[in-house]
């Protein structure tokens, strides 16, 4: 008997090319997933043009007031179309938006998010730019389970990249890019296969 494939959908509000490499590690082979839906908060959003022209179902869906929240409302609308889409895992792929509530009691441990550095440094907003101006010799990409803070929650999956001398802010998010785009499907088919043990903020990983 076949295996049922995981639904995952995917949320994002800027160019997507997490997504891209997502739905091309899935093309591939080498994330055996289904990639169920993908849900914009913003209606212009790069994400949700790249996902119409590969045939992938995408929608704009109302964030509500809030700039960098869902307020309840947004939330259940949220919640209700990945449920409707059968959705059994998160993906975040560049969501602008801290998750909360009833989104995050609905897919217990089952939101994963990318952060463009080696998290608990530089938490936030452009962090390669934060790593550039600390001068740090090393940075790289984080992929964890999303919790109720910003970008606090349990580690799953960390790659380093250098810094170099000569970098400027768009080189070096473009190499911490490169590695996103290579760990994270690798990242989420470590979660949807179960191989993951939550113990309070310790995600323990089988050996990368
Ligand atoms: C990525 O750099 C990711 O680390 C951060 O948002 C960015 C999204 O980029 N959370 P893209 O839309 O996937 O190109």
């Amino acid at each position: 008997m076949t295996r049922k494939r995981p639904k995952i959908g995917i949320l994002g509000s800027g160019k997507g090319s997490n997504m891209v490499a997502l739905h091309q590690a899935l093309q591939s082979g080498q994330l055996d997933a289904e990639l169920a839906l993908v849900i914009s908060d913003v209606e212009n959003a790069g994400i949700l043009d790249r996902a119409r022209s590969s045939k992938i179902p995408a929608i704009f869906l109302d964030p509500g007031p809030f700039r960098t929240k869902l307020d309840e409302a947004a939330e259940t609308r949220y919640v209700d179309a990945l449920i409707s889409a059968g959705v059994e895992w998160v993906v975040l792929a560049g969501f602008m938006r801290i998750l909360k509530g009833r989104f995050l009691k609905t897919f217990h441990h089952r939101v994963i998010n990318i952060h463009p550095s080696l998290l608990p440094s530089f938490p936030g907003l452009e962090a390669w730019k934060q790593a550039l101006e600390y001068g740090v010799k090393y940075t790289g990409c984080t992929v964890h389970l999303v919790d109720q803070g910003i970008d606090t929650g349990p580690i799953l999956w960390q790659e380093t990249v250098p810094v170099l001398n000569e970098d400027t802010p768009d080189s070096l998010h473009a190499r911490i890019q490169e590695a996103e785009h290579r760990i994270y499907p690798q990242a989420v088919q470590c979660a949807i296969d179960g191989r993951l043990t939550v113990r309070g903020r310790l995600c323990l990983t089988p050996t990368l």
